[in-house]
């Protein structure tokens, strides 16, 4: 009897601390914690929360606490991933032959088209900084359009891959363009995030 009255008291102690815990970490999303952390807590909402988190802590010294500002940081940093693999896509596509030349060729541009895209992101972003009012909205929604643009015409370039017989060149850019996709996803679950809480 006295043993199962110690582990009630138990249980019931480990309720409470997990409880408090709970209440603490809602409490202090900010204040108590540094920039480090705010990234890890804002990466926690993304479908890629181990790549968000490795991919943007390095700049917590311009990201502050500032939700505005990690987005525009990972919107910036997809239009850099984008560029760069647009450019490999390209040469790839100069020296390919056959269906898989036309594949590249199309992909290079459905690529052209996205860093496109996340360029006029990163240009909403930037404007959300002095932005009030209804301004704040509409560029919140007009970054999230663009950037889903962005991924379709990600998903487009390695749709065109299906019917192209498997080799190195279709390996190299599927794989590389599904990680071109995770740094998109994430940077719109932080975009979309600033429509909750600014
Ligand atoms: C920020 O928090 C992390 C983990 O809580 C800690 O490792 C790091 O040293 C902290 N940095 C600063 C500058 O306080
Ligand atoms: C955006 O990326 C470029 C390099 O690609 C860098 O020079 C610039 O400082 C970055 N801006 C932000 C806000 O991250």
């Amino acid at each position: 009897m006295k043993m199962v009255v110690g582990y009630a008291y138990v249980f019931f102690f480990v309720f409470l601390a997990s409880a408090m815990n709970a209440a603490l970490s809602e409490e202090t999303p900010s204040a108590g914690s540094n920039s480090t952390e705010f990234i890890r807590k804002c990466c926690a909402t993304t479908l890629y929360p181990g790549l968000c988190y490795t991919s943007l802590s390095g700049y917590a010294n311009e990201v502050q606490q500032s939700t505005v500002e990690l987005a525009h940081v990972a919107a910036n940093l997809t239009l850099a991933r984008l560029r760069s693999t647009a450019f490999h896509v390209a040469a790839l596509g100069r020296s390919a032959t056959g269906p898989e030349r036309g594949a590249l060729r199309d992909c290079s541009e459905q690529l052209d088209d996205a860093a496109e895209w996340a360029r006029h992101t990163v240009a909403e972003l930037k404007g959300l900084h002095g932005a009030v009012g209804p301004e704040v909205e509409l560029r919140v929604s007009n970054a999230l359009t663009w950037m889903s643009a962005a991924l379709t015409s990600e998903d487009t370039c390695t749709d065109g891959f299906l019917m192209v017989a498997a080799s190195s060149a279709k390996a190299d850019v599927c794989h590389r363009v599904r990680k071109v996709e995770k740094y998109t996803s994430n940077a719109l679950a932080l975009i979309h995030s600033l429509r909750f809480n600014r």
